[in-house]
């Protein structure tokens, strides 16, 4: 039998390039974001191209009863990959931010990773294989200044990840945190986030980056040399300082505009 991947907020971006990704190793998919005619037509590109069978679930995962709805579906037949990828930013300074849009990015970042995480890992360890892979940031390693409950969340996506993958040694299942920087995708356009046009990695070689840290069982995956050493100054900052560093960067970048 084939391997499955279910990926979440398949319908551009990064989430897009990992369906084709794991399609081209012939993997098939379950894709799910909230757009659904985006989904079907990445589906039957991936069926076309590579052969494999795609399923498409639409959710919003702002909203638990959407994400519990995922959950049955991912139950339905063995999962060997999960991807918690779907994501947005809030741009702002968080007296201003809008607390609704805040509550459903926790929804959408992290309880649907929690959940739909608890639920497959059970089969996944009876079987003695899987993987977990949480699309995080370079922002995971620092606090960010006008991107503060994004960032947050990121970081928690990243803490988590990292414990799960020690509870988890010896079993056969790896989990993943991809740390990716600035990506060309709707992302950043979707936020209101400036950026000087061009920046940035392309999705696919994320994906590919990605897909080869998670087969391998890598803990965690940082694409790209400039990311690298920004999270390495993060790394070895105070948290103040590291704060003040990515704001000034972001300042120079356009991104708080
Ligand atoms: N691009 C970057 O510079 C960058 C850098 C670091 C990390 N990341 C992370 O990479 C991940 C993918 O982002 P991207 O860059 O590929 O951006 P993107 O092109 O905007 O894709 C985001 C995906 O998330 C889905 N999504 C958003 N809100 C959703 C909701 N309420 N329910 C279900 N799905 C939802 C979107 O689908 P629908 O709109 O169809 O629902 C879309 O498929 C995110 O977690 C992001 O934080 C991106």
């Amino acid at each position: 039998m084939g391997r499955r991947a279910l990926i979440t907020g398949a319908s551009s971006g990064i989430g897009k390039a990992l369906a084709l990704e794991y399609a081209s190793r012939g993997f098939d998919l379950l894709l799910t974001a909230r757009n659904q005619a985006q989904l079907q037509a990445l589906a039957a590109q991936c069926a076309d191209r590579c052969g494999v069978a795609a399923q498409v679930l639409a959710a919003d995962l702002a909203d638990p009863a959407a994400t519990e709805a995922l959950v049955l579906a991912a139950l339905k037949e063995p999962l060997y990959t999960l991807v918690n990828n779907a994501g947005f930013a809030i741009k702002g300074e968080f007296v201003a931010t809008d607390i609704g849009e805040e509550l459903d990015l926790l929804n959408v970042q992290l309880i649907a990773m929690l959940r739909l995480t608890k639920a497959v890992l059970p089969a996944m360890i009876a079987r003695g294989e899987g993987r977990i892979m949480n699309i995080a940031s370079v922002y995971s390693f620092s606090a960010v200044p006008r991107q503060a409950v994004y960032s947050a969340c990121k970081s928690f996506m990243l803490s988590f990840s990292g414990a799960l993958a020690h509870e988890l040694r010896g079993k056969g299942v790896r989990v993943t945190a991809v740390c990716p920087g600035t990506t060309r995708t709707e992302f950043r356009r979707r936020a209101g986030i400036g950026e000087k046009s061009g920046a940035g990695m392309a999705p696919e070689e994320v994906a590919r980056l990605a897909f080869v840290a998670s087969e391998a069982g890598k803990a965690t995956v940082v694409p790209g040399f400039w990311n690298r050493v920004f999270v390495f100054a993060s790394q070895h900052l105070p948290l103040a300082a590291a704060a003040s560093l990515v704001s000034y960067i972001n300042d120079h970048r356009g991104v708080n505009k």
